[in-house]
């Protein structure tokens, strides 16, 4: 890559980005980091004296492909290292900026955090909770939420987030594998003015989830709900506790979290992640990418139902003793600069989010942001899917006022980091999340397993590990191993398809695998498709994505209905309703199509290719394999 000779302003160079001088000069890293990432064992080994171990770690890697252990014997707490660490120096310091949807809004400091963590730690240890037990969450943003999740680490219980869009039976599934003892949950949360019935969905979920001793009802909406011998309220649960609870020394390998996310089969995958390894990796990337410091004002606009809420609002961010805002609402609730004007009131100097996001920013127009201060912005990340060059040009424009360096952040659930992501001194091409992080090892493969030339497409893979990788899918190491190390030994598998070009950047180019992504949330197409066929009217469905201009991509479903069903638009209606019961409002399909058949190989199998070909207008391409031409022509005459 050509510099134009010194790193001045954001100028253009091409299609290169130079991050400004009183930026890149300030940093407390520069350029070696990489050359000091090579040693791995070394690099993580310095990294992880970053954080408070109860006791050192007798060596830092031990690896058993496709097996780590991290930090081996290190002995650690994740709640201590966000809260109990930063007490003498920051204890009335802001931790947490909360701003409810309808307005409301709460500030607790680190002191106050630890207290509230403590206080429902002892209400878990008061019902009987024991390191290892699984907890699930089902809740609103609200502060209760990270409080939680921080009382489940403090005592050494696993917890579950499930993310609150998600139905009823999603969220009894999620709980039945974990085999939960307890759920937390609210009477309700705030999204774009009206109410989620948080509490009705989990009594619907708990008419079958036996492992469930209790369940905590945070009451956040003041509307009423049907109290049963199970349910204990938030409030007079916490009240009498004391404010200390000692943390619990939890061995560097011990389970931290459970969270599960969306694969190629229609079962959820339990992605677990460990303490010492997770923290280590969250607490350095927060640290480097986001330039974070005592004075910063930190958002991420991320729902902590997904790993970028746990990851980049709670543990990576309150490990490093940064000011976080938390908000609960929609970004248009009650109008369209509701994000702006946060930022401006908060002072945000860190902003974190997504490109479906951004992309409905541009959509509403630059006035809405332009009604607000933004100038004490410095930097801004986004996350979740590739970013268009015209969306990152236009986030760089008018909301980063040409001044802030922009991180488009690569990782997944399973990576539980950012692994490859520009620090704030890389120059940057708009739509490449440029390089690995320090210590990461990434590569595109072609279908042999070799590096792919720049410019080629191929598997991205990760190929030496990471100390926030994940430890396994709970309960079932087959499937980890068989997702993740089979298709090339020793190698992880990202499921994305990517490109490297001449200067070692690395260009997203989507899911090369049977998942989806919509407006950042990954969906397997086989889930949709379970939740269609498990509808009466439904003989067989075929699900696929197609390109859409906010979402990143949109829901197309292809349906033989049985016998005696009538393929008319009530139809379509209830099955999109009957998709958002299964599984949430995020996987409704946003076509549907009715067909006789649908384009099978002779062994029987769905060629979604073909269906993604004739959705994106593309050549469709060999249909040697394909049983009978009948679906595509009738497919195609419906378009
Ligand atoms: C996609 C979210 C391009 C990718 C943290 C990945 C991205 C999946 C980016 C993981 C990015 C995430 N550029 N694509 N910067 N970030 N993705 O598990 O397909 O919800 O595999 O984790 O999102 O989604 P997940």
């Amino acid at each position: 890559m050509k510099d134009s000779g010194k790193i001045s302003s954001f100028l253009k160079t091409g299609e290169v980005y130079f991050p400004p001088e009183d930026i890149v000069k300030n940093l407390r890293i520069n350029e070696e980091v990489y050359e000091e990432g090579k040693r791995i064992e070394e690099f993580w080994g310095k990294i992880s004296e970053e954080l408070v171990w109860f006791r050192k770690w007798d060596r830092v890697l031990e690896w058993n492909p496709p097996y780590s252990k991290w930090f081996v014997n290190g002995k650690l707490n994740a709640s201590y290292n966000c809260l109990d660490r930063h007490l003498d120096a920051r204890g009335n310091k802001t931790a947490l900026i909360w701003e409810g949807e309808p307005g409301d809004r709460v500030t607790y400091t680190y002191g106050e955090l630890y207290r509230e963590v403590c206080r429902f730690s002892n209400v878990l240890k008061d019902l009987g909770i024991k390191k290892g037990d699984r907890i699930t969450l089902y809740l609103p943003m609200i502060p209760q939420l990270p409080v939680a999740m921080l009382a489940c680490a403090r005592i050494g219980a696993i917890h579950s987030v499930v993310f609150a869009g998600f139905s009823p039976r999603a969220l009894r599934e999620r709980i039945n594998d974990a085999e939960s003892r307890i759920l937390i949950t609210a009477d309700g949360g705030f999204r774009r003015g009206r109410i989620i019935p948080l509490k009705e969905n989990a009594d619907e979920a708990l008419e079958d989830a036996p492992s469930i001793e209790h369940v905590i009802v945070v009451e956040r909406t003041g509307k009423r709900w049907n109290r049963y011998e199970r349910d204990l309220t938030w409030d007079e649960v916490i009240e009498k506790q004391d404010t200390e609870c000692e943390a619990e020394i939890m061995d560097s390998e011990d389970e931290l979290f459970i969270l599960y996310t969306s694969g190629t089969t229609g079962k959820p995958k339990g992605v677990v992640h460990r303490t010492g390894g997770y923290m280590v990796g969250v607490h350095i990337t927060a640290k480097w990418i986001f330039d974070l410091r005592d004075d910063d004002i930190y958002w991420c606009t991320a729902d902590i139902g997904w790993i970028t809420g746990h990851s980049y609002i709670v543990y990576g961010p309150l490990s490093n003793g940064a000011t976080v805002v938390m908000y609960e609402g929609a970004p248009d609730h009650p109008a369209r600069d509701r994000f702006w004007e946060i930022i401006e009131r908060y002072g945000v100097t860190v902003f974190y989010t997504a490109p479906t996001a951004i992309r409905s920013f541009m959509k509403w127009g630059d006035e809405w942001v332009k009604k607000h201060d933004l100038s004490i912005l410095r930097i801004l990340g986004t996350v979740g899917e590739p970013i268009n060059p015209r969306a990152w040009e236009w986030y760089h424009r008018v909301v980063g006022g040409e001044r802030c360096p922009i991180m488009d952040t690569w990782w997944q659930t399973e990576t539980g980091m950012i692994l490859i992501s520009p620090l704030p001194f890389t120059p940057l091409k708009p739509g490449s999340a440029t390089k690995p992080f320090p210590g990461i090892e990434a590569d595109v493969l072609d279908e042999d397993g070799n590096p792919c030339k720049p410019g080629e497409g191929g598997y991205l893979v990760i190929k030496t590990p990471w100390p926030a990788m994940l430890k396994t899918l709970f309960r079932d190491d087959e499937r980890y191993i068989k997702t993740y190390w089979e298709r090339f030994p020793g190698v992880y598998l990202t499921g994305d398809a990517a490109k490297k070009d001449e200067d070692g950047y690395f260009w997203i180019l989507g899911r090369s695998d049977d998942v989806i992504n919509v407006s950042g949330h990954r969906i397997g197409t086989m889930e949709v498709e379970s939740a269609l066929v498990s509808h009466p009217a439904v003989a067989e469905a075929a699900v696929v994505g197609k390109a859409h201009e906010i979402k990143g991509q949109a829901i197309v479903s292809f349906i033989i209905l049985k016998e005696g069903f009538d393929p008319d638009e009530n139809l379509k209606e209830l099955l999109k309703a009957h998709v958002r019961a299964e599984i949430g409002g995020i996987a409704v399909p946003d076509e549907i199509y009715f067909v006789s058949s649908l384009p099978k190989t002779r062994s029987g199998k769905i060629m979604r290719r073909i269906l993604r070909a004739i959705e994106s207008g593309k050549e469709i391409g060999d249909t040697s394999t394909l049983e009978d031409e009948k679906s595509v022509k009738e497919i195609l005459g419906k378009k």
